[in-house]
């Protein structure tokens, strides 16, 4: 991460007047006048060799008891837990480098300039995109997919053309297209899943086929099936019919590596919370020419070229989608995040949430409980949602809780699939790189203890 005051000024100053057209050089050189630089801190036992207990000491949220229990934190499909080095990178901006960015000519502003632009390049870098111009930072996915909605969708689509969306998306991949759908006059479909829990693909190439569809939007891991759909063949399909692909990744990317182009989809939405960096920042991808065909959601600050009294024109991609003072310290806590799961490894990552899922899997599957979802751990991302005939999600997370065990009841933000699925609720136990089978089996024997509390045992 780039946390440093590391450009030289000349550099440091041409990304700060808002780029012309070029992404700003990821800067190196140390400027005279900088604090020395703090050592980076590495996971606790970084390489292949890593298991959830080794790192667990990185998180320090994780140390505290709850209800005279260890914390046993099986919430992270909401957001994630941070581990150390985020937190002081978050500190370390606020304690040497603050300024505002793109705007000053004073060394602070150059250092969180070159701070800030210094994670842009670090995600393309992360989701191998082709360009730092093609990653916008954004409050979360939510905000990204609103601009792609809006900045996209008003602009291009057209009263009777089809907006393709499939049954598992979270609200934030829904209710923006529902807007820009009212407004455009266009229709949406909707991609049903089998009885398994994937999404129907026979269906989908039906939709595509009537030839009316001109974006799909999909989520990469569903945040409660666990469902991962097979996003090469899926936007291989809807390229062969000429249609937008728009990913959202909220899920994905803390369970799997990324890679845009091996992925093939035009725009690509995720949060940083749910990584381990801070609220407030998420990340836009959206391949260059698309981007250019967009329009920005927001408007003022330093968003524009040139601004007359009547009129403005924008700035470049991607400086033209970032209005106003930007969530600068969010941007380098994402940095060292995206840093500590680099050192991580993601294909260990994945491997990590395949072993912890499965074992999740095993353990409730020993239970009366409908697990929601694929049944194989690999086709999933590393969470388990449920119900049980024997106690109501909203209660059994409050018992849990009693005991340290901190999961998520309800409907998590997807009311329709729900409705799909005939239940008006499920419980959902969500995992990260901490996540050990001890947490698990704290988790599992807090539930049991909670079904005997119902059947008056
Ligand atoms: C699949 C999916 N999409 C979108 C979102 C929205 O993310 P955020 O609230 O960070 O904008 C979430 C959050 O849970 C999610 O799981």
């Amino acid at each position: 991460m780039t946390t440093e005051a590391s450009g030289t000024r000349s550099e440091v100053r041409a990304a700060a007047t808002g780029g012309n057209g070029a992404a700003p050089p990821l800067a190196q050189a140390e400027p005279a006048g900088a604090l020395p630089p703090a050592a980076p801190r590495a996971p606790a036992a970084a390489g292949p060799a890593w298991t959830a207990e080794s790192i667990r000491a990185d998180f320090p949220i994780l140390a505290q008891r709850i209800g005279g229990r260890p914390l046993c934190y099986l919430d992270n499909a909401a957001t994630a837990q941070k581990p150390r080095a985020v937190l002081e990178a978050v500190q370390r901006f606020y304690t040497r480098d603050n300024a505002n960015i793109h705007r000053g000519i004073h060394t602070l502003a150059e250092r969180a300039t070159a701070a800030y632009e210094g994670v842009r390049e670090q995600v393309r870098r992360f989701i191998h995109a082709r360009s730092a111009a093609e990653i916008i930072f954004t409050r979360g996915t939510t905000e990204s997919l609103n601009l792609v909605a809006h900045g996209w969708g008003r602009r291009h689509l057209r009263a009777g053309e089809e907006i393709v969306l499939t049954v598992m998306e979270h609200h934030s991949n829904l209710v923006p297209w529902q807007v820009v759908a009212r407004a455009t006059g266009a229709r949406l479909r909707f991609v049903p899943l089998t009885p398994e829990g994937k999404l129907d693909l026979d269906a989908l190439a039906v939709i595509l086929a009537g030839g009316r569809a001109r974006v799909l939007a999909f989520s990469g891991a569903s945040n409660v099936l666990g469902t991962m759909p097979d996003v090469p063949a899926i936007t291989r399909l809807a390229r062969e019919h000429g249609v937008l692909t728009v990913l959202d990744a909220a899920q994905l990317m803390a369970h799997a590596p990324v890679d845009v182009q091996a992925l093939g989809c035009d725009l690509l939405a995720f949060s940083g919370h749910k990584l381990g960096g801070p609220t407030g920042v998420g990340v836009l991808y959206g391949r260059r020419e698309v981007l250019e065909e967009m329009d920005p959601l927001l408007t003022g600050g330093e968003m524009i070229r040139v601004v007359e009294l009547e009129s403005a024109t924008w700035n470049d991609v991607p400086w033209r989608f970032e209005a106003g003072t930007m969530n600068i310290a969010q941007v380098v806590g994402l940095g060292a995040a995206l840093e500590y799961l680099e050192r991580l490894g993601m294909e260990r990552v994945r491997e990590h949430a395949i072993a912890i899922t499965a074992y999740a899997l095993d353990r409730l599957r020993e239970r009366d409980v409908r697990v929601l979802g694929p049944p194989a751990a690999h086709e999933r991302c590393g969470l388990v949602s449920f119900t049980s005939p024997h106690v109501h999600p909203h209660d059994l997370a409050q018992l849990l809780d009693q005991e340290g065990v901190a999961i998520r009841a309800g409907h998590h933000c997807a009311m329709p699939l729900h409705a799909a699925l005939g239940i008006g609720a499920s419980a959902r136990a969500s995992f990260f790189v901490y996540t050990s089978r001890a947490d698990i089996d704290q988790f599992v024997e807090a539930y049991d203890r909670a079904v005997r509390f119902f059947a008056g045992a």
